[in-house]
């Protein structure tokens, strides 16, 4: 059973012209950029009231945002991320009905600091979802 909305994440082609957009335009609490070489991403994250806006920009040449954002090259809406519980009972609940779990199916550390997971968006309405312990 999923709980809170812990962010939206939109994948850009400029990360610094992403954070003014937030920070100067829209008037946002945003983060320093971090790296995080495991998933290919760069990420900073805008605090709002009820929910956080993850921004991903691409870290590296094998970056798993570069294909999203040849398609998309202006950016988009990237994934929805939602709260779990048990992350590891949640996956193996997920997989007996047959959705499927990116990568090698094991949790990795996300973006916080806590285990994550991404499902396929075939199989979840055309959107990518991570599903992030609580
Ligand atoms: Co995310």
């Amino acid at each position: 059973m999923i709980g809170r909305l812990n962010h939206v994440a939109i994948a850009v082609p400029d990360l610094d012209a992403a954070m003014r957009v937030y920070r100067d335009q829209l008037g946002a609490d945003v983060s320093a950029p971090v790296d995080l070489p495991e998933h290919g991403v760069t990420t900073v994250f805008v605090t709002l009231p009820n929910t956080k806006i993850e921004l991903l920009g691409c870290f590296g040449p094998e970056s798993p945002i570069g294909s999203f954002l040849e398609r998309n090259p202006a950016g988009g809406i990237h994934h929805l991320c939602y709260e779990v519980a048990d992350l590891v009972a949640e996956v193996d609940k997920l997989r007996g009905e047959g959705a499927r779990i990116l990568g090698d199916g094991r949790p990795k550390i996300g973006a916080h600091g806590k285990p994550v997971v991404f499902l396929h968006p075939k199989d979840f309405l055309g959107t990518l979802v991570e599903l992030e312990e609580a």
